[in-house]
């Protein structure tokens, strides 16, 4: 089976990012990182050009999202890639996200993109990363990967 982790970086979401492989990689996915970075250029459309991140989901059988909060929603680039996606329909999705404590409509927003592309979206985290990402929340990301 086949996992992609599309991610937003920021320090600590890369960290989950590689925490969520390792997890998903004992259940015997074969898993895909890709870091979702914006292209320098505008394009003409209001979206945000995609320099990097997989955009076409239609080889994988899990797609686990990750992005830290900006400004109490979830990031403009994560939205933006996810309106740039392709065959979501019926893709079985789970969400992290990090954040300092406010997160807002942060994961009802990228959850409701992907659920209105047809995804489906089966499970979802908030992780805390004030004072960093220690042991209690690291393992945090490893019981909702086991339990997915
Ligand atoms: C511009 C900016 C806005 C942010 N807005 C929020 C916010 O509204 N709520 C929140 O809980 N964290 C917010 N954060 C904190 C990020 O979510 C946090 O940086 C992220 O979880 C990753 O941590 P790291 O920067 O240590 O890697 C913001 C960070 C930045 C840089």
């Amino acid at each position: 089976m086949k996992a992609l982790i599309p991610f937003v970086g920021s320090a600590e979401t890369i960290k989950l990012a590689e925490i969520v492989k390792e997890e998903l990689e004992k259940k015997n996915f074969s898993v895909q990182l890709s870091e979702v970075i914006k292209h320098k250029k505008k394009g003409k459309s209001k979206l945000s050009r995609i320099k990097s991140g997989v955009t076409d989901w239609k080889a994988f059988d899990l797609v686990v999202l990750g992005f830290p909060v900006i400004g109490i929603s979830s990031s403009h680039l994560m939205n933006d890639y996810l309106k740039q996606c392709v065959n979501i329909k019926g893709k079985k999705t789970a969400i992290f996200i990090s954040c300092i404590g406010l997160h807002g409509n942060a994961l009802k927003k990228a959850s409701s993109i992907v659920s209105f592309h047809g995804g489906k979206v089966k499970d979802s985290i908030v992780i805390s990363s004030f004072l960093g990402l220690n042991e209690k929340k690291q393992e945090q990301a490893r019981e909702f990967i086991k339990n997915l």
